[in-house]
């Protein structure tokens, strides 16, 4: 018999290179699970990370405030109910549908850019000269801010990211990054009051529902949070989707013959190795589950990784197969499907905080991911590489790569 999960498991080697038997153990022996270090509940069975995610009227997401409001003030992420409601309907319609088509030309010109500089080498890490760029070069090309503040923006968005969850000075650091952010964003904000774009910000200080829109502060504070929710986030799904094809030739050999291919793969990808495997929420009221009772205000961590990789779920979870048929391969559905065998990954979330930026993410990583195999024709690993888990998330830190010449 092996032994039982405890705390420590989470900070160990084993789950750093290889969370999915604990996950495994913890879904089949402790499916509510007590991490006594961090004071907190963690559920790892699919049904319940889904439960959990659509049940907004018992979970909160009040644990954002704590995470987020010092840096960069106060954004919709921390919000439940009708005033969630209320600001994801002003800010929404910019990330989907019709308004995605106009964005392809930035995201063209973004995989453009980087990629003059990396098809002049042979020997390239993609993640450092390409996943951690892209997004962030997306966001502020879509965002409408010049190419020459690039920098400045990188910089501003990586000090928020350190910031948070981080110490004290940390913190201040980030929330100072963010004020010197708000006064560069100040003007860009005015000029397209007056005088509307194509580009991200114009519609955000434009988009209304029910006759209200943003405040100036509530934008920046928004636009920060677009630099920590949509940068590293794609930057990951994109270094392990590559990652995936890189480590199975034949993946890639299909992927490259028949770009049509590219989306079910990226799919499957995020299903197996989604960048975000931890989330979690607050107990609005206390709950029974399992025998137990979670008290209120308890925080309750969902296991993304764990439940998008549930046997009960999906045949053969910890094996990479595009051609799985038990996974949902279109575009994500927010509310998640579970019908006729048919289950949809969670590797975006689900229910009313579900990513605001999937589709766009999707876009992304689909044109990155097919103009690269168009450029690099032989590419290959050089060394053995894998994605490492931390609690909340889990990468491939690095993709050395020979690009192999046109
Ligand atoms: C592969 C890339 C991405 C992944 C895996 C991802 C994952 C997630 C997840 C799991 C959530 C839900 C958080 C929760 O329920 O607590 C979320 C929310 C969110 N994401 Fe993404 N994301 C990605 C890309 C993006 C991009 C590109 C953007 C925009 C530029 C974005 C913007 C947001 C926003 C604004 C929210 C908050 C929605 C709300 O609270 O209503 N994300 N994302």
């Amino acid at each position: 018999m092996t032994r039982k999960i405890t705390v420590d498991d989470f900070s160990s080697e084993e789950y750093k290179h290889n969370p999915f038997p604990i996950w495994r153990q913890m879904r089949d022996e402790q499916p509510l699970f007590y991490d006594s270090n961090e004071h907190r509940w963690i559920l790892t069975r699919y049904t319940d990370v889904m439960a959990v995610l659509r049940d907004h009227e018992r979970y909160s997401t009040r644990t954002y405030i704590e995470r987020f409001r010092p840096i960069f003030g106060r954004t919709l992420a921390e919000l439940d109910g009708a005033r969630h409601i209320r600001e994801r309907t002003i800010v929404a319609p910019a990330f989907v549908g019709k308004s995605l088509d106009g964005y392809e030309q930035f995201i063209r010109r973004s995989i453009e850019r980087i990629g003059e500089k990396i098809f002049l080498q042979n020997n390239v890490d993609l993640v450092k000269s390409m996943t951690n760029i892209l997004p962030s070069t997306v966001i502020t090309a879509l965002l409408g801010i010049p190419e020459k503040d690039d920098d400045f923006v990188f910089d501003i968005g990586n000090t928020i990211l350190a910031a948070i969850g981080s110490t004290p000075e940390m913190i201040e650091r980030g929330a100072s990054a963010h004020r010197k952010f708000a006064e560069y964003l100040a003007p860009i904000i005015s000029s397209r009051r007056d005088a509307p774009t194509t580009d991200l910000i114009s519609r955000i200080v434009h988009a209304q529902a029910d006759g209200q829109s943003l405040t100036d502060d509530e934008i920046c504070s928004f636009i920060s949070f677009l630099l920590v929710a949509g940068g590293p986030t794609t930057d990951t799904g994109i270094a392990n989707f590559w990652w995936n094809l890189l480590s199975d030739p034949d993946q890639l050999e299909a992927c490259r013959n028949d770009p049509t291919r590219i989306s079910r793969a990226f799919s499957e990808s995020l299903r197996r190795d989604g960048p975000i495997i931890n989330e979690d929420r607050m107990t609005n009221c206390e709950i029974e589950l399992y025998g137990i009772t979670i008290p209120k205000d308890s925080i309750v961590v969902i296991c993304l990784g764990s439940a998008n990789t549930d046997d009960s779920v999906f045949a053969e979870p910890e094996s990479f197969n595009p051609d799985r048929t038990d996974l949902f391969m279109g575009v994500e559905r927010k509310g998640g499907i579970h019908e006729n065998g048919v289950s949809g990954h969670m590797a975006f979330g689900m229910g009313s905080h579900f990513c605001m930026g999937y589709q766009l993410a999707r876009r992304e990583a689909e044109m990155a991911t097919s103009q690269f195999l168009l450029q690099a024709p032989g590419v290959r690993l050089t060394s053995e590489v894998h994605p490492e888990a931390r609690f909340f998330d889990r990468f491939v830190g690095k993709l050395p790569v020979e690009i192999g010449k046109k």
